[in-house]
């Protein structure tokens, strides 16, 4: 049975999916909590320095690489050459596996906290309900417990969710319910951002400490050693930071870029997904650091004191402060969970896209079929994290999947166009799709970006081989950190392995019927 690709029927379509791939989790708890701990708007100095010379240009790569082959990120490498296939399914292998299936899981406990916020379920103490109560945490990543069933069935109802709407071809699937949920999504936030500015002691704390910088927190060149190894964390961080919330180096953006039609303007659909998803972040930060403002002021706590980092920002420190609204404590709760499902849903289904059309591009089986398959494994696989200890493993993947997993991703895109792709084919071909890309791209490709992310793992394997990540024995982490990527890496080279049909290698950007579009 032959699979015809599908096609995006909107640019408008593809900048929403590809937006709400990018905009997750991530940009409300995982960005407020970084600029927190970085220097406050000091932060986005670096922020967007990484945003320049690693964000865009890789931005560029994916939408560049998708585009010119019309395929995902294994078909494209390995038209590249035929020995860099593996590498294009570790992506969306690691994406899939390495991220998708806890991934699933938190969006689960979002639902379950929409459900809560109607009565405010957590109690007086949302901290010890967290834990205790909700996940009925087990004392260490040794014993995983139990399942928790509130946890499974929500997590069973994401995947029905990303199931239904990845089922179809992406015109009728991702892009109708990108359709709806960004709008929803953008409004929501809105509301939210300025219902929360109305609390007391919420524009204090932005313009206390978000919107003001301690700016010796970024000096690279700081005398003191201290000063100098906290400013490289931060320089690091936003570097991370900025990969992860593009969804960068998954094979995600290659994959939706390779649906559209053959004009196009690849550097502007680049922009603008980047700023967009920076810009959402910068404003839903207002929101947090407004909330956080308020629940210190009414309990007469330090700021610094009041802020978490991670799931707790969420799940004990947002539950805390609902209760605390003067009025419509249940209105506000949902609306915020709804927030982090949609928000969550839109960066899943893009996950699970990528290694779908990776399965399709390779082996022609049927979407439909693939994308059931798919789903039902993922839902098996997410099962661990719903373990009572689920959330150990959940940190410890996390952890080696986004420090390691992700810019490895990204360097390999680097040097795969810029040393054996070279550079000059892409520009040519953003060219002839109708977009002029700067030299200093090429400069970036090449040069700049693959020694920044070497810095940056090198920095990374300091920090982790100077402790062990989070407290966790080493057992431990080279169970759930060493084996989710081996096991990762032996898929990938797996999936490498099997024969191709030599016509899909042929094919290479032919122009079709429907490229008409603008
Ligand atoms: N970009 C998403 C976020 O910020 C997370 C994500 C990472 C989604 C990688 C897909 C791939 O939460």
């Amino acid at each position: 049975m032959s699979n015809t690709r599908g096609n995006w029927q909107s640019n408008l379509g593809f900048l929403l999916a590809a937006i709400g791939s990018a905009i997750g989790l991530g940009n409300v708890w995982r960005f407020s909590y970084m600029a927190h701990e970085h220097g406050g708007g000091a932060f986005l100095v670096p922020y967007l320095v990484a945003l320049l010379l690693a964000g865009l240009p890789i931005m560029l790569v994916e939408y560049g690489v998708g585009h010119l082959e019309k395929a995902s990120s294994p078909l494209s490498f390995r038209r590249i050459g035929n020995h860099y296939e593996w590498l294009g399914w570790w992506m969306p292998v690691v994406a899939m596996f390495g991220i998708m299936l806890y991934y699933a899981v938190i969006i689960g406990w979002c639902v379950n906290y929409f459900f809560l916020s109607a009565s405010l379920g957590w109690g007086l103490d949302p901290q010890s309900f967290f834990f205790n109560d909700f996940l009925k945490i087990t004392d260490s990543a040794d014993n995983l417990g139990t399942f928790r069933m509130p946890i499974l069935l929500a997590t069973a109802f994401v995947w029905f969710l990303c199931w239904l709407i990845c089922f179809r071809d992406v015109s009728h699937g991702i892009e109708r319910a990108s359709k709806v949920f960004m709008p929803t999504l953008f409004v929501l936030t809105l509301i939210m951002v300025g219902w929360t500015l109305t609390l007391e002691g919420a524009t204090d704390a932005v313009l206390n400490n978000y919107l003001s910088a301690d700016w010796s927190r970024i000096n690279i060149f700081a005398h003191d050693p201290a000063l100098r190894s906290q400013a490289i964390k931060t320089w690091v961080a936003a570097f991370g930071q900025i990969f992860f919330t593009l969804s960068l180096g998954f094979g995600i953006m290659i994959t939706y870029a390779s649906y559209l039609p053959e004009k196009t303007n690849i550097g502007q659909n680049a922009l603008i997904t980047c700023v967009v998803n920076c810009a959402y972040s910068l404003i839903a930060g207002l929101a947090v650091f407004g909330i956080v403002g308020f629940m210190a002021q009414s309990q007469g706590v330090l700021f610094e004191d009041a802020i978490k980092g991670g799931p707790q920002l969420a799940f004990v420190v947002y539950p805390k402060a609902i209760s605390l609204l003067p009025s419509l404590n249940a209105i506000f709760g949902m609306m915020f969970f709804l927030i982090l499902v949609i928000a969550g849903l839109t960066s899943g289904v893009s996950l699970i896209e990528a290694f779908t059309c990776s399965c399709t591009d390779k082996f022609d089986w049927p979407r439909k079929k693939v994308v059931t398959g798919i789903c039902v494994l993922g839902f098996m696989g997410s099962l661990i994290f719903t373990t009572q200890g689920g959330l150990y493993v959940l940190d410890i993947v996390d952890h080696f999947i986004t420090n390691y997993g992700l810019v490895v991703g990204g360097l390999v895109e680097c040097l795969l166009v810029g040393w054996v792709l070279k550079t000059v084919v892409l520009r040519k071909h953003f060219a002839k799709s109708g977009s002029k890309i700067p030299i200093i791209w090429d400069i970036c490709v090449k040069y700049i970006t693959p020694s920044l992310l070497i810095i940056l793992v090198y920095f990374a394997v300091k920090v982790d081989s100077a402790e062990n990540y989070g407290g966790y024995s080493f057992d431990q982490l080279l169970l759930f950190g060493g084996g989710a990527m081996l096991a990762c890496l032996a898929l990938a080279l797996l999936l490498a392995l099997a024969p191709w049909d030599p016509e899909r290698l042929k094919r290479r950007h032919q122009p079709e019927e429907d490229d008409l579009l603008v």
